[in-house]
């Protein structure tokens, strides 16, 4: 029976245990670029069995949000090269998540005050999203109506994450994960109630909405190797004005099966608790069935207790913590030693700089200062 501090060899990177920090956007990077403090707080967080970082806009179409950083220029990469540094420093391993965030953004963030883009010119309905407001000042502001990408722009969006997989590399990343998950990009083209194309991107043919997606995964895994490639994604996610569509099952099960059949990192779920509402734990079964031979991480809202329950359950092979990481940066010592846990204070989840970042202190400290 596997504990969570168990080891894991990740397609020949050895992990030190089944935890993993889940991807957390921070919004600290004020300029884009990963600083000093973003080494730091990553290098706190090491002792994850992997860390995913934040997601990482693949270029500047791709950006949602104020602060968060990218993977797409020179000056990125170096500063990534100083996270990685501090994290395998600390003996961890690390992945970049790349994502494109499609038509979760206000026109303030996007190239030229453009719209942004989607499989469809459909606004994401209530969701806010952290841009300039009409006197400059950073604030949450309503997502704009997207423009439908043409089928001929998909290409180019690809290569996008090509490269931005391949600086990820150079920055010293043991590997990428592609952000399928919650209502971003490729969300947007997966879920049949959104996209409605009437081209071999789009429609009522699971296959034509998974296309986008695979053309990705296919393309940045010949780049760097597939062992290198892990994916997040979302079923039966209803974040970001996602619809619930008929065949919603089938498709994630459908993508599954595809994704078997690429010898990739993994496949991690980043919606345990939304997948158990709409598909129940026969859903998360049958995925892992679909996904057959390839590792499965799990996330959303889980405790020790939960964590080594549904690893012994055979649910999944590893398993993600979000914000209890925040908290708690020695996260994974708290609960082998049975410590208690921080709460993450909610306020200073985006933006700022090390207050409610850098500042939580690990238990020993609390207990026995130096
Ligand atoms: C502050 C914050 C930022 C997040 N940013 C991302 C992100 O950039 N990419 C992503 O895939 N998920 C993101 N998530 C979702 C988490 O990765 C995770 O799936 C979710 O928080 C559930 O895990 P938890 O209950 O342990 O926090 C974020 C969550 C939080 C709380």
């Amino acid at each position: 029976m596997s504990t969570l501090f168990d080891h894991y060899d990740l397609r020949g990177l050895a992990l030190r245990n089944r935890i993993v920090m889940a991807p957390m956007t921070r919004s600290r990077a004020v300029s884009t670029v990963p600083d000093a403090l973003t080494a730091t707080y990553y290098a706190q967080r090491a002792g994850a069995g992997l860390v995913v970082t934040e997601g990482a806009q693949v270029s500047e179409q791709a950006r949602g949000y104020l602060f968060t950083p990218g993977l797409h220029s020179k000056a990125q990469v170096e500063g990534w090269k100083e996270v990685t540094a501090a994290v395998h420093a600390g003996g961890g391993t690390l992945f970049a998540q790349l994502w494109h965030v499609g038509r979760v953004a206000h026109c303030s963030v996007q190239p030229g005050e453009r719209a942004p883009v989607s499989s469809v010119a459909k606004v994401a309905a209530g969701v806010q999203a952290f841009g300039y407001r009409e006197d400059g000042t950073p604030g949450q502001m309503p997502a704009s109506t997207p423009r439908a990408l043409a089928a001929g722009e998909l290409a180019g969006i690809t290569a996008d994450f090509v490269a931005a997989a391949r600086n990820a590399i150079d920055a010293g990343f043991d590997g990428i994960e592609i952000h399928g998950a919650n209502g971003y990009l490729f969300e947007q083209f997966i879920n049949g109630g959104l996209n409605v194309r009437d081209d071999r991107y789009g429609g009522a043919e699971v296959a034509n909405r998974l296309r986008f997606v695979l053309e990705t995964v296919d393309a940045v895994a010949a780049a760097i190797g597939g062992h290198r490639v892990g994916v997040r994604l979302s079923p039966f996610n209803r974040v970001f004005d996602m619809p619930a569509f008929d065949g919603e099952a089938d498709t994630a099960l459908a993508l599954a099966r595809e994704l078997a059949t690429r010898d990739l990192a993994y496949v991690h779920l980043s919606n345990r608790e939304a997948i158990l509402a709409g598909g129940g734990e026969g859903f998360l079964k049958a995925f892992r069935e679909a996904y057959a031979g390839g590792t499965l991480i799990l996330a959303g809202n889980y405790t020790h207790e939960s964590a080594a329950s549904d690893l012994a359950a055979g649910l999944a092979d590893l398993v993600a913590f979000g914000r209890p990481f925040i908290s708690n940066p020695d996260l994974v010592e708290r609960l082998r030693n049975g410590w208690p846990l921080a709460e993450a204070d909610n306020a200073s989840f985006y933006g700022g700089s090390a207050e409610g970042y850098t500042d939580y202190p690990a238990y020993r400290m609390e207990a026995e200062p130096a």
